[in-house]
């Protein structure tokens, strides 16, 4: 089919010649002008039609929703804030749309209703912002780690091991719901089962990842990982796309300088390529802080917050160091605090971490080794500190408006420490062996650190819910299509 994207054209001065152009009608303003969308730009371009010389039958078609086919002429257009116009000089509808039925009106919309119709909210401008912001920033991972020379290491979907041992898996399983095999125990029997053992949606592609990075030095993977646990909030998904590198020789320092290195990297990145997408979602957010109470707006609009994350060297700091600060906090702040300040070793909870974040240090933090009791099997264990607390070389990084974006460590690699652990947290060894053989083979010291990707979409585009940032959202009661 021959025709021009609305982006190639809409900012052209190239006039008067003839252009074919398809996309969807977003309105139709006295019978005259089409704003049209092809979704290649966020811009609609005006189409001017020819009342007299257009049939009946075409103009009552021309309804929001419906796509059509227009050729004509490309001339300069008068109108405010268009360069360009087209003179439509023939016009074919493509696909009728009932502007009666046709869910998305030309009027803002929530998102909680565009939400609920999350099948037809790609039409919508926010929309085609944000999944190109999307889109640009995925790319830009790709192009980091393929300038840094890591290999992109397609870690299974598919698998038997819970790598952070947290049990919030999803079971993959051909077994029939009625008259499952059972074993003489009254458990399923597995080993009938399609893979001949339980499988699994996989957490993360860490363990695997490690293997490789074990042997090809650098890597890393980026897909979908699955976590069956409470994800009816703004911030979880039970299906996200996460990136996790690994890196043999490297220790925990290394680690938060790759991540920061990555994270300024990408932000810039969608800085320079979404231009357009990024200055509509600042609008949009500006716009949407007029309508909440003084407190509640946010101190900097979206450029300005992202621009100051690329210039600022994210704060490092110890989870000990972390509890410190929150002890010096204000009476009132302090007796909210209180629970964590007198219980070394609790899990900090969002409102410490906003905290932070947020009040103290106003821009990202990397808070490092954290108790051991609250992080996975997998991390290196510190020598136990003065008061014999027991850490390990974990690390987490806070982003304002976010909380955790990214949970790494560098690795135990020392096998008996490792298997201690292991037994401690009643890991099974046996099912772990060949994790345990790259401890046995030439262990050495490594790190690897995964960034949820939907959290990081979320900080870019300045969206507020995570199910605004990821094309099909999967959470509780939600798998439709
Ligand atoms: O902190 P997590 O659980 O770490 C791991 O899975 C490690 N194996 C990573 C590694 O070291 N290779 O998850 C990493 C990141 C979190 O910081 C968060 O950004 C994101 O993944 N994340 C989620 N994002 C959306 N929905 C959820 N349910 C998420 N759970 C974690
Ligand atoms: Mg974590």
């Amino acid at each position: 089919i021959k025709r021009e994207k609305i982006a190639s054209i809409i900012k052209s001065t190239n006039f008067n010649r003839n252009v074919t152009v398809m996309g969807w009608v977003k309105t139709f303003r006295n019978n005259q002008f089409i704003a049209l969308n092809d979704g290649s730009c966020m811009g609609n371009l005006q189409i001017v039609v020819d009342f007299a010389n257009t049939p009946d039958e075409i103009l009552k078609k021309i309804t929001t929703g419906a796509s059509i086919s227009v050729s004509g002429n490309l001339v300069a257009s008068l109108g405010k804030g268009q360069i360009c116009e087209v003179k439509a000089e023939t016009i074919e509808i493509l696909g009728e749309s009932d502007a009666e039925k046709f869910p998305l009106q030309p009027k803002k919309h929530s998102l909680e209703f565009l939400r609920e119709i999350a099948h037809l909210r790609f039409r919508t401008n926010t929309f085609n912002a944000v999944f190109k912001v999307r889109h640009a920033l995925a790319f830009a991972v790709h192009q980091f780690f393929n300038e840094k020379g890591f290999v992109y290491l397609h870690t299974p979907i598919i698998t038997a091991s819970d790598a952070e041992g947290a049990g919030e898996m999803f079971r993959v399983t051909t077994l029939p719901f009625d008259n499952t095999p059972k074993t003489e125990t009254g458990e399923i029997d597995f080993k009938e089962d399609f893979f001949g053992r339980s499988a699994n949606l996989t957490v993360s592609g860490q363990l695997e990842g490690e293997l490789g990075a074990m042997a090809l030095g650098e890597i890393y993977t980026f897909g979908p990982t699955f976590r069956a646990e409470n994800s009816n909030t703004a911030r979880h998904l039970a299906e996200f796309w996460m990136i996790e590198p690994e890196v043999a020789f490297a220790d925990l320092e290394d680690n938060m300088n790759l991540a920061e290195d990555l994270l300024k990297y990408v932000i810039k990145y969608a800085i320079d390529n979404c231009e357009d997408e990024l200055a509509f979602l600042s609008n949009r957010l500006t716009e949407e802080d007029k309508n909440k109470p003084q407190a509640e707006r946010s101190e900097f609009d979206l450029m300005t917050k992202l621009n100051f994350c690329l210039e600022n060297d994210f704060e490092r700091l110890t989870y000990t160091e972390a509890i410190e600060i929150l002890k010096r906090s204000k009476p009132n702040q302090k007796k909210q605090f209180k629970y964590l300040i007198e219980n070394w070793g609790a899990d900090l909870q969002s409102e410490h971490e906003r905290y932070l974040v947020e009040k103290h240090f106003k821009k990202p933090v990397i808070l490092t080794d954290y108790p051991a009791d609250i992080k996975s099997f997998y991390m290196r264990m510190n020598e136990p500190d003065g008061q014999g607390r027991k850490t390990v070389r974990a690390m987490d990084i806070l982003f304002p408006g976010i909380g955790e974006m990214v949970g790494g460590s560098q690795r135990e690699e020392r096998l008996d420490f490792l298997q201690k652990r292991m037994d401690e947290m009643h890991i099974p060894q046996d099912e772990l062996y060949w994790y345990l053989d790259t401890r046995k083979f030439g262990t050495a010291p490594h790190a690897g650190f995964g960034l949820g990707f939907e959290r990081l979409v979320l900080f870019v585009t300045g969206m507020t819910n995570i199910r605004d940032v990821i094309p099909f959202p999967r959470f509780p009661k939600n798998a439709e299509f």
